[in-house]
């Protein structure tokens, strides 16, 4: 049988068939499938073959910061396609070293270095051997309510249920008290949390442990924002015990909560941070580690144990590069600010309209809403790692009014391009309201 390389147009149907029938998909039981072929994208929205329009209020994985199909990055992808597609991470190039200094001038602090990547799994990989190599010591403490990938180490530090089935995973692993626990709608005290991290380090020695991970503000675990004085404290235990502070970017950082990266807001400089999806809007798969001048000083004189074919692919770091000047001369980033009152305001509007948005979160673009079947006593729209029929219809209802976003337990995210204009907002905000209906009927009493 001949198999249909090029451009003919394709039914969505026949799109499906044949992705089902040849390719795998993540994260899925194969059989439950149904996904939605997208033929193309702009801005904020996405098309199906037959031209229906969906509002991606999720820049899919949190990753298409700038929005779809900007030519200025696409102009510079081919531009370095043209005159260099690779070669071997041992070799310089121009773009190299203009993306290089281009980040050690964004990122915080006196960071000034970075290792690149395929993608965030691989950088947490990375940032796992930079503070291991670096301090001598191999334990590293991480949290349960956090994602940090899909590779084996990664999946280790992932706390979240999809660790389950990945286990056992890295040797030296242990975790320490997030501050948000599930079924609970504010935050632990500060002081509650830091001396539960310094418990940890207490029972375990600080001397044998390399670093502490976290997401600055975690991501598909809850958009949970860390209250003041968290960060600091984890900076200080982290210093006085010579601990590296590896902060997990992947999700929060390139202007997602209208700052360049997410500990920005709190003035902490991490030792390590970890960087992909807005690194490039996914635009072309990329990710880094970036690290303070010290620890970069101290590899200069010392092996530093790993690498990758495609580590500084010239074609995504062009990518790389021209996404940062989108962000810059469009101010994104500002824009990400402005809109996060409007999109505070929206939470709270649908949180006085219905019963069943028990609370809500955002910092700039990064947004959630979460659902309950009663604010007082507290009771999640679905159990931990679970969904309800509810959840399946409010899903349902996105699909066929034209939004994409993510849904993962009881929440729905709100985490549209950085590029999004405030109609735009109001009109995703209005399917979002129209669901809510169904929610609704859940609420007891
Ligand atoms: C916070 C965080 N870290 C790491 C990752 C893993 O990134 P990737 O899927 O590019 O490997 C993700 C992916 O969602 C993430 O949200």
């Amino acid at each position: 049988m001949s198999v249909e390389t090029t451009s003919a147009r394709m039914t969505s149907a026949e799109i499906v068939a044949q992705n089902r029938a040849n390719t795998f998909f993540s994260w899925s039981i194969q059989s439950a499938l149904d996904p939605i072929a997208i033929d193309h994208a702009e801005g904020v929205y996405l098309y199906t073959p037959e031209g229906k329009r969906i509002l991606d209020f999720n820049s899919q994985l949190m990753s298409v910061n700038i929005g779809h199909g900007d030519r200025r990055v696409i102009d510079a992808i081919t531009a370095q396609a043209l005159k260099l597609q690779y070669v071997q991470p041992a070799f310089a190039t121009e773009i190299r070293g203009r993306l290089g200094a281009k980040m050690a001038e964004i990122m915080p602090g006196d960071m000034d270095k970075v290792f690149f990547t395929l993608g965030g799994a691989e950088a947490i990989e990375n940032a796992i051997k930079f503070a291991r190599h670096h301090t001598g010591r191999y334990k590293v403490l991480a949290r349960y309510r956090a994602y940090h990938g899909a590779t084996f180490g990664a999946m280790t530090l992932t706390g979240d249920p999809r660790r389950w089935a990945n286990e056992p995973g890295l040797v030296g692993v242990v975790r320490y008290p997030d501050t948000h626990r599930w079924g609970e709608a504010e935050p632990r005290p500060v002081g509650e949390s830091l001396q539960g991290l310094e418990d940890v380090i207490r029972y375990e020695g600080a001397h044998t442990i390399a670093g502490i991970f976290l997401e600055t503000i975690v991501g598909t675990n809850g958009i949970l924002i860390p209250p003041d004085g968290y960060l600091k404290g984890v900076r200080e235990i982290c210093d006085r015990n010579n601990i590296l502070m590896v902060c997990d970017e992947v999700m929060a950082g390139f202007g997602r909560t209208g700052r360049w990266f997410a500990v920005d807001h709190w003035d902490v400089v991490p030792d390590l941070m970890t960087m992909a999806k807005g690194l490039t809007s996914s635009y072309l798969p990329l990710g880094a580690v970036g690290m303070r001048h010290g620890i970069a000083e101290a590899f200069e004189n010392k092996m530093f144990h790993g690498g990758l074919t495609y580590s500084s692919h010239p074609v995504s770091l062009a990518a790389a590069l021209a996404t940062i000047s989108v962000y810059e001369q469009d101010d994104l980033i500002g824009n990400a600010q402005r809109l996060g009152p409007v999109m505070q305001a929206h939470h709270e509007r649908l949180a006085a309209k219905h019963t069943s948005v028990g609370a809500h979160r955002n910092l700039g673009l990064f947004g959630i809403i979460d659902l309950v079947r009663s604010r007082d006593p507290w009771t999640p729209l679905t159990p931990y790692n679970g969904t309800s029929d509810e959840m399946k219809a409010i899903g349902k209802f996105f699909r066929e009014n034209g939004l994409y976003t993510f849904l993962p337990n009881n929440s729905i995210h709100t985490n549209p391009p950085l590029c999004i204009t405030e109609d735009q907002l109001a009109e995703g905000f209005d399917v979002i309201d129209r669901a809510l209906d169904i929610a609704d009927q859940a609420v007891a009493g």
